[in-house]
Formats: structure tokens, C-alpha cells, sequence
């Protein structure tokens, strides 16, 4: 129901820059730090705090929604997606640039419905980027309407890439691996510490790919809309289509370039959410 949908990307707007509000005034101070699944997993109590807070609000207005956040979510915990309308968030993706006061970090909040992505908002709260879309209108940052690059060659393309938190030594010289290939077939690639700003950075035509193998639904529910709204390609990496709980997604600016990036990489399973 379109009232409905207006009213819950209202809602997700508003979530978002409040969110920014708590991001933006711990920026600055010292956080407190623990780690979760490795010492590259990082959690600080602005992360809960704003989960904590965003959950609150969302529930209180929609009590039968479903709610699906990075740290209500226990380590290796399976969660299912129904068709009720599911809100998705990462209170600070990018939490490791957070704790060093690199400004690449935002909130990301994603809603599904009948499990597809209908609204997907992305706030970068340091650098004042607000990315917004809904499903079949188009996407924007701060209100400019994006599209992403038109390049088809990998030769010619920029490719983001995450390392990801796993520390296991196969899955890193799998990575490697990845890395190396796309340095020798790429222009250039770039790892900016958030999955879900990189995938709006394609979408915003900063680059024209992104991938990662270990990343959660959180991290790339927002921005999968937000890229594919701007004419980009999210994927499974191996060119299936995307599974939202298996954790790795490819996104590139172009089918073209979407397909020599999948030929390249070796494909890590890194489980699901
Ligand atoms: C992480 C960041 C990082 C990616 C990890 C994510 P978090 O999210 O997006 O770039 O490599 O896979 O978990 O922990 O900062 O919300």
C-alpha cells in the first residue's frame, strides 16, 4: 500500500538522521572498544546505542514489522526472512574507520517487503551524504539524482573491495588471490572500510565495481537498491542471482564488467545470515 510506503521511507529518513545525530557527536571522542568474532570485528557502545535506539523507534510504530540488526544479531545466528515488512540495520557500518576517526562510515537502514528491497537509505553523517532510494524511482544523494558509470571494459575500471573481519588463512589467501587478479586486470582498486558506502560509491559512478565474500545483510540491503536504482548490477559473485542471506555480493556499474569481475575472482563461501 503506497501510504504505507510513503510513510515508512518518511520514517527511515527520519531514523537515519537521527542516527547521524548520535554518529556525528561521538565522531570526535574516545570510544569505547570490544571486539566480537576477531580482533578486526569491532563493536563500540555508540554501534548499540543506536541500534538500541533505532529499534525502539521502529518497533513502537510498527509492531509487527520485523527487525533485523547487525548487533541484536548473534554470532553465527540464521535468520529467516518472511514476507512481512522487514527493517535491516547497521547502526555504523564502516565501525573500524569509526574507532580511528576515518570519516567513511554511515548508517544503513534497508526495508524489505515480500522480500524485495523496497526503500534503502544510507547516511554518511561526517562526510553529509545522504543515499536514498525506492524501488522504481530512481536513487539520489542529498536529492541529485545518480547513475552509475557506463564503462564496460574491467581495463578501464576502479574496483572497491572489503577485506572483510575473517582472519582464517585460507579464506585471506583466497582474498589474495582476488586482489591480485583484479590489480593486474583492473585500472586501479580502492578499500574504503565500508561495504555499504562502496556499493553507494558505485552507484554514485566513484568506481565501477565492489565485492566482498564475508559481509552481512546488513551491509548491503540498503545499498544493493540504491545501486541497482542507479543502473548498476548486484549480484551473487558467481552470477547467480543474489541470495540476501548468503554473505558476498558483487555490484558493477555494468553487466559487462559485472561478468569479467566474476570470471576473475575465486568464489569464498562464507556461509549465510
Ligand atoms: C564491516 C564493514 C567492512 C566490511 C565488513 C563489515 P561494520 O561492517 O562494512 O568494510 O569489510 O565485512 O562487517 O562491522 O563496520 O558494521
Amino acid at each position: 500500500n503506497k501510504d504505507l510506503l510513503d510513510e515508512m521511507y518518511e520514517t527511515a529518513l527520519h531514523v537515519a538522521k537521527e542516527a547521524g545525530k548520535v554518529i556525528r557527536e561521538a565522531f570526535y571522542k574516545e570510544k569505547k572498544v570490544d571486539t566480537k568474532m576477531s580482533a578486526a570485528d569491532l563493536v563500540t557502545e555508540t554501534d548499540q546505542a543506536i541500534e538500541k535506539m533505532v529499534e525502539t523507534m521502529i518497533m513502537k510504530k510498527y509492531p509487527s514489522h520485523k527487525f533485523i540488526g547487525e548487533e541484536s544479531s548473534k554470532d553465527g545466528e540464521r535468520h529467516t526472512l518472511t514476507d512481512d515488512p522487514t527493517w535491516i540495520i547497521d547502526p555504523i557500518d564502516g565501525t573500524t574507520n569509526f574507532v580511528n576517526s576515518i570519516p567513511e562510515v554511515c548508517f544503513s537502514l534497508g526495508i524489505k517487503v515480500n522480500k524485495e528491497t523496497v526503500i534503502g537509505v544510507v547516511y554518511a553523517p561526517i562526510k553529509e551524504e545522504l543515499f536514498t532510494a525506492r524501488l522504481g524511482q530512481g536513487s539520489y544523494m542529498n536529492g541529485n539524482k545518480l547513475q552509475a558509470s557506463k564503462i564496460t571494459d574491467l581495463k578501464k575500471a576502479v574496483i572497491l573491495f572489503e577485506g572483510g573481519a575473517s582472519r582464517d588463512a585460507k579464506i585471506l589467501e583466497d582474498k589474495m588471490a582476488n586482489t591480485h587478479s583484479l590489480y593486474t586486470n583492473a585500472r586501479g582498486m580502492r578499500s574504503y572500510g565500508s561495504g555499504a558506502l562502496s556499493i553507494c560509491n558505485v552507484a554514485a559512478g566513484r568506481g565501477q565495481g565492489f565485492f566482498e565474500y564475508g559481509l552481512h545483510i546488513w551491509d548491503f540491503t540498503a545499498g544493493g537498491l540504491i545501486a541497482t536504482e542507479a543502473g548498476a548490477v548486484v549480484m551473487d559473485p558467481s552470477g547467480a542471482e543474489l541470495d540476501p542471506m548468503h554473505r558476498r555480493v558483487l555490484c558493477a556499474c555494468t553487466q559487462e564488467v559485472a561478468d569479467s569481475l566474476s570470471k576473475l575472482l575465486v568464489h569464498i563461501d562464507m556461509g549465510w545470515d
